[in-house]
C-alpha cells in the first residue's frame, strides 16, 4: 500500500516525505491540511481529508493515470468463453506496441479471468508488469492485487488497464482514467462478455488506424473523458 502521508512544511508548503516538494496546492485544501497537520502532529492521511470539491483534489492524486486498451465488436462484444471471439493479427500487434511503447517498463492491469485466458507459453507479457486483479487469488508470474485502486498504487511507467468486462466496468469510472484507445471491429461475434457504454463518460478525440484484415474492418480510436470541471493534481505541480 502506498504512503498518502503529507507533512506541511514551515512555509506552508505541502510535501511527501518520499518525494519531491509539491507545490501550487490550492488555498482551500491547504487550511484543510494544516488544521488536520495541526490537530495530528504534523502529518495527516489524506484519506481522511475532507474537501468539499472532490473534483479539485483528491487521495486518488497520488495514483497513476492509465489507458484503457479494448477491442469491440459492434455490440460492444469483447470475449466469447473466456477467450477472444476474433482474430485480427495487426490489432494484436497494435496493442503490443502501444503497451511497450517508451523506454520504461509499462504495466498491464487485467482481471484474473482474462489472466486466465492467455495462453500460458504467453503469459506474463513480456516486457511489461503484469498486474492480477483478484479478490481470492494469488496468481503466479504476475502481481497479484485485490482491487484496481491497489493496482494503481504500484510503480510502472505508462499504465494500461487491458480488460476484461469487470475490470473496464470500474475503469471507465475511475477519475485517474485519462485515455481510451479503442479498437472497433465490424460485425457481431456472439460474444458473452461485454464493455460497458462509454460514450456519456468519454469523447472521440482522433481515429488512429482504419484497416482491413481478411475481411474485417476496423478502426482504433482515441478517446478522452469529458470534464466539467478542471481538475487539480498534485503530481502535476511544481
Ligand atoms: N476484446 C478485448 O479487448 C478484451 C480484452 C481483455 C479481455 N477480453 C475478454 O474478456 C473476457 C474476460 O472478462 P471478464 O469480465 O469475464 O473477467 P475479468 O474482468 O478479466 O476478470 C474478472 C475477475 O477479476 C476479479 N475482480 C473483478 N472485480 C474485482 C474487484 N472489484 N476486486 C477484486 N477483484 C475483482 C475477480 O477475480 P477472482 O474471481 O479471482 O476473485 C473476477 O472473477 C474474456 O473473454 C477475454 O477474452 C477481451
Amino acid at each position: 500500500m502506498q504512503d498518502h502521508t503529507l507533512n506541511l512544511d514551515a512555509e506552508g508548503v505541502v510535501f511527501r516525505p518520499t518525494q519531491p516538494r509539491l507545490h501550487s496546492v490550492p488555498d482551500e485544501v491547504l487550511s484543510v491540511l494544516a488544521d488536520r497537520i495541526h490537530a495530528r502532529d504534523t502529518t495527516v492521511d489524506l484519506a481522511d481529508v475532507p474537501v468539499d470539491n472532490p473534483s479539485t483534489f483528491s487521495p486518488n492524486a497520488f495514483m497513476q493515470r492509465f489507458t484503457i486498451v479494448v477491442a469491440v465488436d459492434q455490440a460492444l462484444g469483447i470475449g466469447r468463453i473466456n477467450g477472444l471471439a476474433w482474430k485480427l493479427k495487426e490489432d494484436m500487434k497494435h496493442f503490443k506496441e502501444l503497451t511497450t511503447a517508451g523506454s520504461e517498463m509499462n504495466s498491464v492491469i487485467m482481471g484474473r479471468k482474462t489472466w486466465d485466458s492467455i495462453p500460458a507459453k504467453f503469459r506474463p507479457l513480456p516486457n511489461r508488469i503484469n498486474v492480477v486483479i483478484s479478490r481470492t487469488q494469488n496468481v503466479a508470474f504476475a502481481q497479484s492485487v485485490t482491487s484496481l485502486d491497489a493496482a494503481l498504487e504500484l510503480p510502472a511507467g505508462k499504465v494500461f488497464v487491458i480488460g476484461g468486462g469487470e475490470i473496464y466496468a470500474m475503469a471507465i469510472q475511475h477519475p485517474q482514467c485519462e485515455e481510451l484507445i479503442i479498437t472497433k471491429v465490424s460485425g457481431t461475434y456472439k460474444c458473452d462478455t461485454f464493455f460497458p457504454p462509454y460514450e456519456d463518460r468519454f469523447q472521440l478525440d482522433s481515429v488512429l488506424k482504419l484497416g482491413n484484415e481478411d475481411g474485417i474492418v476496423y478502426q482504433i480510436e482515441r478517446w478522452v473523458p469529458r470534464r466539467l470541471t478542471p481538475r487539480f493534481d498534485l503530481t502535476d505541480a511544481g
